[in-house]
C-alpha cells in the first residue's frame, strides 16, 4: 500500500467502502463480484485497497478486539504484536511510572496501543514508513488514544529528549524471509548501545540465539520468554531498570494478565524413567530452561526422560496452568508390533500421536497401527528415555 491508498482508506470514501464490505461474505470466490461492485464507484486501485484491507481485518481480529475499525497492510498485520501481550509488556511501563515512553518502531502501532494506555504516561512512536505512521494513528483513533508520531531512521540519532523508558521492536523479517541473527535485524539490535534510557525492552524473536545476547546479559539485561494460548510468541531483553539474571517465562491470557516463572538457578531435575505422570511444560518455560523451577512450582519431585529431551515425569498428579499432563499407562522401547500389541490389548482403537525427539511423523504411526477406531482412546508420546527410542501409553489429558 502506497500512501496514496492509505490516504483514500482514511478519507470517506474509503471508509464508506470499508463499511460496505464490512457486510458481506468476502471468500476469495467473491473476489470479482466483490471488486466489479467497488469499480462502480472507485479507481482499481481503490478497490483493491479497500477490499485487501476489510479482508486484513477479519484476519486481525485473532490479534486485535477492535480490528474490525482498524488498518494494516499484510507485512504490518503480520508483523504487529498481538494486543495480549503488548498489554502484558506494558504493564512493566506501568510499574516503572515513566511520564513518557517511545515505541522506536511503531509499525501500525500493536504495541503503541497498550503503551499509550500506560496511565499516566504520554508515548511517542517513531518509525521509518510513513504509510504504517498514518495507519498508526488511524489505529490509535480507533481505539479511543492518543500518541506523537514521529517519522525517523532508528539508525540516526534519536529525534527524542527526556524519554525515561522505551520499547524498541525490530523488524525480524525482510523480504518474506525470517532473520535469524540479531545483527541483521532491521535495525540491527546494537543500535541500542548509543540508546541513552533508563530502561528499554527489547522485543526479539522466541528462537534467539542467547549466545548472542551475551553482551547485553552480562551487562545486567534479563531476557523473558511469553507464550499465549500454549504457542511461544516472543522474547524481551529487558535492559537498565528492568535488568534481572537469566531467563524469566511468562504465560500471557487473552485479556493481557498472565503469570511468570522466575529462574532461581535450581540444577537441572535428575534423570529417571517415566513415572504415573508426563508432563509437558509450557514452551516459555522449556525456552528459558527453567525446568527444575517448574518442579518447584509444581511442589513434587519430578525427574526429565532424557538429558536433551524437555518431558517431566512424577509419580503424583498435580495440576497447574504451567503443564499438560497425561497419566502414563504404559511405556516400551519404540517397536510398531509391540505397541499395537499393548494398544490392543487396552482396547484402544484409536490414537493421538504426540512426539518429541522422534523422527517418526504421527500420521505414518497412525497409519501403520491400523487400529479399527473403535472402544478406548489413548495418545501415543514417541520420545527418548535414556537416549532410548520409546513409546509412552498414556490416558487422555488429564
Ligand atoms: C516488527 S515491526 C514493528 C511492529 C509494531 N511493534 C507493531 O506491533 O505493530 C518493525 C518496524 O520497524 C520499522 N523500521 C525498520 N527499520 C527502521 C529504521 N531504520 N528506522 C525506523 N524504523 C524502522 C519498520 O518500518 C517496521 O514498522
Amino acid at each position: 500500500m502506497d500512501e496514496r491508498d492509505a490516504r483514500f482508506l482514511l478519507g470517506s470514501a474509503g471508509q464508506a467502502a470499508l463499511a460496505q464490505l464490512a457486510a458481506e461474505d468476502l471468500d476469495e470466490r467473491y473476489t470479482l463480484a466483490l471488486l466489479d461492485r467497488l469499480r462502480q464507484t472507485l479507481s482499481p486501485g481503490e478497490a483493491g485497497a479497500a477490499l485487501t484491507t476489510a479482508r486484513l481485518r477479519q484476519r486481525a481480529a485473532a490479534k486485535f478486539s477492535r480490528a474490525a475499525s482498524m488498518v494494516f497492510t499484510p507485512d504490518a498485520l503480520e508483523q504487529a504484536s498481538g494486543e495480549a501481550v503488548s498489554r502484558w509488556r506494558a504493564r512493566r511501563f506501568t510499574d516503572l511510572g515513566a511520564a513518557r515512553i517511545a515505541d522506536l518502531g511503531c509499525g501500525v502501532g500493536g504495541d503503541l496501543l497498550a503503551l499509550a494506555a500506560v496511565p499516566g504516561a504520554s508515548a511517542v512512536g517513531v518509525d521509518l514508513d510513513p504509510v504504517r505512521l498514518l495507519l498508526a494513528s488511524a489505529n490509535l483513533d480507533a481505539n479511543g488514544l492518543s500518541a506523537s508520531l514521529v517519522r525517523a531512521d532508528l539508525l540516526d540519532p534519536l529525534p527524542l529528549a527526556g524519554v525515561p523508558a522505551a520499547f524498541f521492536d525490530p523488524a525480524r523479517r525482510a523480504a518474506g524471509r525470517r532473520i535469524f541473527s540479531v545483527r541483521d535485524y532491521h535495525p540491527p539490535l546494537d543500535v541500542i548501545r548509543a540508546w541513552p534510557f533508563e530502561a528499554l525492552a527489547v522485543k526479539l524473536s522466541p528462537g534467539v540465539d542467547l549466545g548472542e545476547l551475551w553482551p547485553y546479559t552480562a551487562a545486567g539485561a534479563g531476557i523473558e520468554f511469553v507464550s499465549a494460548g500454549g504457542e511461544l510468541k516472543e522474547a524481551v531483553l529487558w535492559t537498565g531498570a528492568w535488568g534481572f539474571a537469566g531467563c524469566r517465562a511468562s504465560r500471557v491470557e487473552p485479556d493481557g494478565s498472565g503469570a511468570s516463572l522466575e529462574p532461581r538457578g535450581l540444577p537441572a531435575p535428575p534423570l529417571a524413567e517415566p513415572g504415573a505422570v508426563l508432563y509437558e511444560p509450557d514452551p516459555a518455560i522449556i525456552r528459558a530452561g527453567l525446568l527444575a523451577e517448574l518442579g518447584a512450582e509444581l511442589g513434587a519431585p519430578v525427574t526429565r526422560l532424557d538429558e536433551s529431551i524437555a518431558y517431566l515425569t512424577a509419580d503424583a498428579l498435580v495440576e497447574s496452568s504451567w503443564a499438560r499432563a497425561w497419566p502414563v499407562w504404559d511405556w516400551m522401547p519404540f517397536n510398531l508390533k509391540r505397541l499395537r500389541a499393548a494398544l490392543r490389548a487396552r482396547g484402544v482403537g484409536r490414537v493421538t500421536v504426540k512426539k518429541r525427539g522422534s523422527p517418526i511423523a504421527p500420521e505414518d504411526l497412525i497409519r501403520q497401527l491400523k487400529l479399527d477406531g473403535q472402544g478406548e482412546s489413548a495418545v501415543v508420546v514417541l520420545t527418548r528415555v535414556a537416549g532410548q527410542h520409546t513409546a509412552l501409553i498414556c490416558g487422555e489429558r488429564l
